[in-house]
C-alpha cells in the first residue's frame, strides 16, 4: 500500500499560491472575441463581443449574415451573443494571427434560429482547426451551446475551418480565439486505472465537457479571472447526505505567482460536502457526468477547506468510477494546515464501455466518525485521440427509422383505426359525450400543430455518447437471460444487467416483432438525456443494432411504486414512506415542467412508473410519451390523446389540450392510489367502487376518506395530515385543469403533510406544529368531478393503441 506522501508526489499537482487573484484579470495576448453576424459590437459578461466587419480581413468566403427576426426567448446570461449568426455555404477558413504561442481557448457559440430564409436547426457541418477535427457532420436542434476547446498552437496562425456537409451549410453566432496562461493545462498527469504511467498533454487538443463549480452556484464568466463558465454541481449530484457550504471569505491565495488562475475565489469559496452530521453516515458523494466512451479525460480537482479549521487530518479517498485516484487524500496537510488554502490535482482516466463518469470523495474508512470529505470544483476535459478526433459520429440513425415507421405505420394503420374505433366507441358510451364528431375535425388541425413541437430529427452528436454496442449488452444480460427478467411490460421486457465496470443497469428490450413503440422509443432517448435529476430516472446508453430498441437504465432495486401497494407480497411501505416517495416524485416532475426553458410534460404519470432505488427513494421513468410544452404565448399544446387510462386528465380527453396540469392530474389519481393501496381500476369490486378516483372522491368531499386508507397504514396516519393529503389530492384532480395547482405547490404541501406527520410523530416535546401550514392557494373547485369508469379497459396502456395514429409522426 502506498503512502498518501508517495501518491502527492506522483501527481502533477500544486497548492496555489496567488496573492488576491480575483482582482487581477488575465490580460491575453490574443483575445479575438467575435459576435458573427452583428452589425454591432455587443458586450457580455464584460467583455466585448466586435461586430462581425471588424475581422472579416481573417476571412474570405461569400458572406450572408442572418440575425433572428423574432425576439429570441433565450434568457442566458450571453444571450445577446445569439441574436446573429453568420452562415457558410461552402468550405470556409477563418485566419487568426496568432502573437504567442501556446495553449488557446477555442469557444464555438451555436444557436440554431429560424428566421425568414434560413432554418439553422438544418445545418449540418465540421469545424476543425489545424490538424483537429473539433466537431464532425455536426447539428444542433435546439437550445444554445458552447463548445470550448483548448489547443496548443506553435505556429503564428490558427486556422479554424467550417466545412459544411453535403447539401448543407455550416453557421456559427459567436467565436472567441482567446490566450490561456502558461501552465493552466499541465504537460503530463498521471493515468488512474489500468496503467500507472503518465501521458504527453502538451500537443493534444482539449475539449470542455463539464467545468463545475461545487456548492450548487453557478459561477459566470464575469467572476472568474479567465472568463470561464462554472456549471452548478446541482444537477450532476447523487443527492445521499450531500450538504452545499459556502464561506468565499475564507479563501486564501497566499503569496506568488498571479499569473496562476488555475480557479476563482468564487470557485473555491463554495463547496459540497458530505453530510455528516449523523456520525454513522459513512458514504460518498457522488457525481455522475456524461461522457463519450473510448476517449481519455484529463480530470482536475479543486480542493479548498473552507468546512472546518480544525487542524486535526481530513483523510478521503477520491475516485473516478470505480479507481482509487488518490487513497488517505489529505489537503489540509498538503497546505500546511493554512485553513483555506486551495489545491488541485490533476488525473488522466480512459473512459472505455460506460458513457457515465463518476467522480465520487469519501471517507477514507468506514470506522471513521464525523468525516470530513468535500470537493470545491471539478473539470473534465476530452483528449484528442490519436487522429485528431475529439468527437465520433455514428450517422445515419434516425434517417432510417424514419423510413420504417413509414411502412410500419401504413400497415399497422387499418388495425389500429380498427381497435381505435372501437376504444371510441366504448369510451363514448361512458362518458355520453359527443367526442366522435368533433374530435374528428379537430385532429387535422392538432396535426399541423403538432409538427411544430415535434423533436423527432436526427441524433445530434452528444446523443452518440450514449451509444451501447449489442454484444456489451448481450455480455452484461447474460444473452438476455430469461433468469435476469425484472419486468414485463407493454414495450418488452426488462432486465437486470452488470456493466463490466461492475455498474448494476436496467435493460428495456423493445419487443423485435412488433414495432410499436418505435416513436416512444426515440423520444425517450431524445429527452432523458436532457435531464439530470435525481428524482428522474438517469439514462446510461441505447442501442437500435439488428433492429433491436434496447435502452438502458440505472438500476433501481425496489422496482415500481406499484409493486409496492399491491399485487405483491411485498412488505407494506409506512406513511412516511409513502409520504416521502410522493414528494419524492413531485420534485421529479415539478423539474420536468419548470426545469428548462420550456416545460415537459410527461403524459404517463402512473404509479408503474415511478420507481424505487435501493433507499426508496422515488424516481419518475418511462419518457417515452413526454413532450416539450406550450410556447411561452400559448397555454397548451393540442395533441392525439395518450397515456394510460385511469390516469387520463378529463379535460386533455375531452379537448386534446395538454398541458402541466394533465400530469398533476394523474400526480393527483396517485396519490390515492398510494392512500388507498388499490389499483386506480378494479374491476373485481362493487361497481360504486371499480373506479379509484370517482370513489375516493365521493368519500373526500363527504369526509369520509379514512374508510378507504390502506388497512396496513391506517393507524400510522395522522387526521391531520390524512386531512390535507386527502386536500391535495382532491385539488389535483379539478376538472378544470386551470383549479389544480402546479406541480410546485403539490410538492410544497405535501411537504407540509410530511410535517404534520413528523410532527405529531416525534410529539410533544413541545408540542408545536409547524407555523407554515397552509391550504393550497389554487382557488375553490367548484367543478362537479365525475371521471367515468373505464373498467372494461382497465390496464391497457393508451399509448399503445394510439401510437401511430398521429399522422405527422409518420411522416
Ligand atoms: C438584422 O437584419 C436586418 C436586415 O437583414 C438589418 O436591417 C438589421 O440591422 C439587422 N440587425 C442587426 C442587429 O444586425
Ligand atoms: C467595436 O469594438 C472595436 C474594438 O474595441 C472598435 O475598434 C470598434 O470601433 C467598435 N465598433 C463599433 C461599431 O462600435
Ligand atoms: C454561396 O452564397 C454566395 C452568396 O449568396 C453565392 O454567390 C455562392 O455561389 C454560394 N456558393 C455555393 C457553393 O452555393
Ligand atoms: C427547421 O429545421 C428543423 C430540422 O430540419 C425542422 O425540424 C424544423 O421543422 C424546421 N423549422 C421550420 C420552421 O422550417
Ligand atoms: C505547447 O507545445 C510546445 C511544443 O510544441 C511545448 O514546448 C509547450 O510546453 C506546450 N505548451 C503547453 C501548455 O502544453
Ligand atoms: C440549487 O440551487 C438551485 C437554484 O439556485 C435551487 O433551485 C435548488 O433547489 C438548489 N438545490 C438544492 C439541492 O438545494
Ligand atoms: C459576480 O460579479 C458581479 C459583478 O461583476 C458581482 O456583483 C457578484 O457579486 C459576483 N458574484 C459572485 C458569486 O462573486
Ligand atoms: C494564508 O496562508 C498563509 C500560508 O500559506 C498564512 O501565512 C497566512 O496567515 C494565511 N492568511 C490568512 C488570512 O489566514
Ligand atoms: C465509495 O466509492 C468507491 C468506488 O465506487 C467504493 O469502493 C467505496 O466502497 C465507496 N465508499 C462508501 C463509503 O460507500
Ligand atoms: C475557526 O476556529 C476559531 C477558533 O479556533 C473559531 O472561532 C471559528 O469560528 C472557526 N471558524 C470556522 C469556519 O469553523
Ligand atoms: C503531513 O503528513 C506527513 C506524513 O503523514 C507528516 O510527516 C507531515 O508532518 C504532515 N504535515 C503537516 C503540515 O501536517
Amino acid at each position: 500500500m502506498r503512502t498518501a506522501g508517495n501518491i502527492r508526489s506522483v501527481f502533477w499537482v500544486s497548492s496555489i499560491l496567488c496573492s488576491l487573484c480575483v482582482s487581477l484579470q488575465f490580460d491575453p495576448q490574443d483575445n479575438y472575441l467575435i459576435d458573427c453576424g452583428s452589425r454591432s459590437n455587443v458586450s457580455v459578461g464584460g467583455r466585448v463581443f466586435v461586430a462581425d466587419d471588424f475581422y472579416s480581413s481573417f476571412l474570405e468566403t461569400p458572406k450572408i449574415l442572418v440575425n433572428t427576426s423574432s425576439i429570441s426567448t433565450l434568457t442566458t446570461f450571453d444571450s445577446a451573443l445569439y441574436k446573429t449568426a453568420r452562415i457558410f455555404n461552402e468550405t470556409s477558413d477563418y485566419t487568426f494571427p496568432i502573437r504567442k504561442p501556446g495553449r488557446h481557448w477555442i469557444r464555438l457559440y451555436f444557436y440554431p434560429f429560424i428566421n425568414n430564409n434560413h432554418n439553422l436547426s438544418m445545418a449540418k457541418f465540421s469545424v476543425s482547426a489545424q490538424s483537429f477535427t473539433l466537431l464532425k457532420e455536426f447539428q444542433v436542434e435546439t437550445g444554445n451551446l458552447m463548445k470550448e476547446y483548448s489547443l496548443n498552437i506553435s505556429s503564428d496562425s490558427l486556422v479554424l475551418t467550417f466545412t459544411p456537409s453535403s447539401n448543407s451549410f455550416a453557421f456559427i453566432n459567436a467565436l472567441e480565439v482567446v490566450s490561456q496562461p502558461d501552465n493552466l493545462v499541465p504537460l503530463e498527469a498521471r493515468t488512474v486505472g489500468s496503467q500507472g504511467s503518465f501521458r504527453n498533454l502538451q500537443k493534444q487538443a482539449l475539449e470542455t465537457v463539464k467545468r463545475v463549480n461545487m456548492g450548487n452556484v453557478t459561477v459566470y464568466p464575469q467572476n472568474d479571472t479567465l472568463w470561464r463558465f462554472w456549471d452548478s454541481d446541482d444537477s450532476y449530484l447523487i443527492h445521499k447526505f450531500a450538504k452545499f457550504v459556502s464561506n468565499e471569505n475564507a479563501v486564501n491565495f497566499t503569496s506568488g505567482f498571479s499569473e496562476d488562475y488555475i480557479a476563482p475565489s468564487s470557485v473555491y469559496g463554495t463547496a459540497t460536502t458530505l453530510d455528516s452530521a449523523d456520525p454513522l453516515i459513512n458514504a460518498n458523494v457522488t457525481w455522475h457526468f456524461d461522457v463519450i466512451p473510448g476517449f481519455e479525460y484529463l480530470v482536475r480537482f479543486h480542493f479548498c477547506d473552507i468546512v472546518s479549521n480544525s487542524s486535526s487530518n481530513h483523510l478521503s479517498n477520491v475516485y473516478i468510477n470505480s479507481w482509487l485516484v488518490s487513497r488517505n487524500f489529505d489537503v489540509s496537510n498538503l497546505t500546511s494546515n493554512n485553513f483555506g488554502v486551495p489545491y488541485f490535482m490533476d488525473a488522466v482516466v480512459k473512459v472505455s464501455d460506460s458513457s457515465k463518469l463518476k467522480v465520487s470523495v469519501g471517507p477514507y474508512s468506514l470506522e471513521e466518525i464525523y468525516p470530513v470529505v468535500f470537493l470545491n470544483g471539478l473539470e473534465i476535459m476530452k483528449i484528442s485521440d490519436s487522429t485528431g478526433r475529439l468527437n465520433v459520429f455514428e450517422s445515419s440513425k434516425s434517417s432510417s427509422k424514419v423510413k420504417i415507421i413509414v411502412i410500419v405505420g401504413s400497415s399497422v394503420g387499418l388495425f389500429v383505426a380498427v381497435v381505435l374505433a372501437i376504444v371510441i366507441f366504448l369510451f363514448c358510451r361512458r362518458r355520453k359525450l359527443a367526442l366522435v364528431g368533433h374530435s374528428k375535425t379537430e385532429d387535422v388541425a392538432v396535426n399541423g400543430m403538432e409538427g411544430k413541437f415535434a423533436n423527432r430529427t436526427g441524433l445530434s452528436g452528444t446523443k452518440t455518447g450514449y451509444y451501447f454496442p449489442l454484444s456489451l449488452i448481450q455480455e452484461a444480460t447474460d444473452n438476455f437471460s430469461e433468469n435476469l427478467v425484472i419486468g414485463v411490460g407493454g414495450f418488452g421486457k426488462v432486465y437486470e444487467g452488470v456493466l463490466r465496470e461492475n455498474i448494476k443497469v436496467a435493460v428495456k428490450r423493445g419487443a423485435s416483432e412488433s414495432n410499436q413503440g418505435l416513436k416512444e422509443f426515440w423520444t425517450e432517448i431524445e429527452m432523458l438525456p436532457q435531464f439530470r435529476h435525481r428524482h428522474l430516472v438517469s439514462l446510461i446508453g441505447y442501442c437500435d443494432e439488428q433492429n433491436e430498441m434496447i435502452i438502458i437504465y440505472e438500476y433501481m432495486e425496489n422496482g415500481t411504486l406499484k409493486r409496492h401497494l399491491y399485487g405483491s407480497d411485498l412488505p407494506s411501505l409506512s406513511w412516511r414512506k409513502r409520504l416521502e416517495i410522493c414528494i419524492g416524485s413531485a420534485k421529479g416532475l415539478h423539474y420536468l415542467h419548470t426545469g428548462s426553458a420550456k416545460a415537459i410534460i410527461h403524459r404517463d404519470v402512473k404509479s408503474a412508473n415511478i420507481l424505487l432505488d435501493e433507499n426508496f427513494m422515488a424516481k419518475v421513468a418511462d419518457f417515452g410519451l413526454s413532450k416539450t410544452g406550450p410556447e411561452i404565448d400559448k397555454t397548451h399544446v393540442s395533441t392525439a390523446v395518450k397515456g394510460s387510462f385511469g390516469y387520463l386528465d378529463p379535460e386533455y380527453l375531452t379537448r386534446q389540450q395538454l398541458t402541466e396540469k394533465s400530469d398533476v392530474y394523474s400526480f393527483g389519481v396517485v396519490m390515492f392510489e398510494v392512500l388507498c393501496g388499490r389499483p386506480v381500476i378494479d374491476p373485481s369490486l362493487p361497481r360504486e367502487k371499480v373506479n379509484l378516483v370517482d370513489w375516493a372522491m365521493k368519500l373526500q368531499k363527504r369526509g369520509k376518506l379514512e374508510e378507504i386508507v390502506d388497512p396496513s397504514i391506517a393507524d400510522q396516519i395522522k387526521p391531520d395530515s390524512l386531512r390535507k393529503y386527502g386536500e391535495i389530492a382532491e385539488k389535483c384532480l379539478a376538472e378544470n385543469g386551470v383549479l389544480r395547482p402546479s406541480m410546485g405547490d403539490v410538492l410544497w404541501n405535501l411537504e407540509c403533510v410530511l410535517q404534520l406527520q413528523g410532527a405529531d410523530e416525534r410529539t410533544n416535546q413541545n408540542g408545536e406544529l409547524p407555523s407554515q401550514v397552509s391550504h393550497l392557494e389554487t382557488g375553490e373547485s367548484t367543478v362537479e368531478f365525475s371521471m367515468t369508469s373505464m373498467e372494461d379497459l382497465a390496464g391497457v396502456s393508451m399509448s399503445k393503441v394510439f401510437a401511430q395514429m398521429v399522422k405527422e409522426e409518420i411522416m
